[in-house]
């Protein structure tokens, strides 16, 4: 092939490029849109008379309500949709069994001054309402703790942490923190721990049917995806490489009893630290560890991207309501690295 030749195929390739970003960019939302109509996994209705039943009032649980989505697992755990269950038996069931729920959260850096207060404000008006709560909030900066109003029987504890330089092992650190404070105070005060990121808002009811011994979020923009297109890490170097999995789940929101959430964070944290000696870093760092975990150890109960939807996405005929919804990310002027 002739230098002119050469030089024009490299241009034309060259201009391909923003051409195809272009492209990318135009059709990104009628694509969301239409991932939306991608057909989910059904759950057969007559394994629901098998489900295992971690409440009695679980058998109230109506999973032919929506059959416009996936409402139990292949293991016959409930993946838990808006008019599938009674709000008000649920939070019956919760006062009677003297329940009390931890919800951790992390604010490190810009982070705090971002997203805190309305994480937590936003929180007093849906987070398990007429349960006993704790908010156990990790930041490296306790004298900006906003003032939250707070209604009885809720109370929050500021525990000072490092900051850690790169935005990775604020992350990632995370795990080892939990599990430590699960330890040495929560185990003591809580049956339930719930662990959220704060770059996001409570904007619905986010309550007692939640909480079940082990608890795992569906992502909002994978839960209509084909599995070849979850973003597990794929390096068999890592201990979270994983090939095969159920679902794909987001790190944003994950909880369970105190015993459970402590073992998963235990075992995240030995990954994550592993693949440290081996000097390899997982794709989604915490998540991508979470993941592994509940592929090895099921989660008893799901929650619809309900729990945690990216306004992004727009409408989609399945959500109903929306529970808890990511803020805007500011990644430029919050991260430091
Ligand atoms: N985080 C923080 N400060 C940081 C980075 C992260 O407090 O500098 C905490 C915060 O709770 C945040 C979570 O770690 O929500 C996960 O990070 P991020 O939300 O940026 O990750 P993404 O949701 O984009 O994966
Ligand atoms: C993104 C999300 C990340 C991570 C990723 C997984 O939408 O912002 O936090 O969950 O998906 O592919
Ligand atoms: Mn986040």
């Amino acid at each position: 092939m002739g230098y002119i030749q050469k030089t024009k195929n490299i241009l034309k390739c060259l201009l391909c490029v923003p051409i195809a970003l272009c492209v990318l960019y135009l059709t990104g939302p009628s694509m969301r849109y239409l991932v939306g109509f991608l057909p989910m996994d059904k759950c057969p209705l007559e394994k629901v008379d098998l489900l295992s039943l971690e409440y009695s009032v679980d058998a109230t649980l109506d999973f032919g309500s929506r059959s416009d989505v996936q409402t139990c697992t292949s293991w016959k755990a409930p993946i838990l949709w808006d008019g599938m269950f009674d709000p008000d038996l649920y939070d019956q069931t919760h006062r009677n069994e003297g329940t009390s729920v931890a919800l951790t959260v992390f604010a490190v850096g810009r982070y705090l001054e971002a997203y805190l207060e309305t994480f937590l404000s936003s929180s007093e008006q849906h987070f398990m309402l007429g349960l006993p709560v704790t908010y156990y909030v990790f930041t490296d900066l306790p004298e900006k703790m906003p003032d939250i109003k707070l209604a009885p029987q809720r109370s929050i504890k500021v525990i000072k942490v490092d900051r850690h330089s790169r935005w990775q092992d604020v992350s990632m650190m995370r795990m080892k923190t939990i599990s430590e404070v699960i330890e040495s105070d929560i185990r003591h005060h809580c049956t339930h721990v719930f662990c959220f990121d704060v770059d996001q808002v409570f904007t619905g009811r986010f309550g007692s049917e939640a909480l079940g011994d082990s608890v795992a979020l569906l992502h909002a923009h994978f839960y209509r995806l084909p599995k070849s297109l979850f973003t597990y890490d794929r390096n068999s170097k890592s201990k979270a490489y994983m090939e095969v999995g159920d679902f794909y789940y987001h790190a944003a929101v994950f909880g369970g009893s105190w015993k459970w959430v402590k073992a998963l964070t235990e075992a995240c944290y030995q990954g994550i630290m592993e693949d440290k000696k081996n000097k390899v870093e997982a794709l989604w760092h915490d998540e991508s560890h979470l993941n592994k975990y509940l592929w090895l150890h099921k989660p008893s109960r799901v929650l619809s991207p309900e729990y945690c939807w990216d306004p992004s996405i727009g409408n989609r005929s399945d959500i109903r309501v929306t529970r808890l919804q990511w803020a805007p990310k500011h990644y430029e002027a919050l991260r430091t690295e």
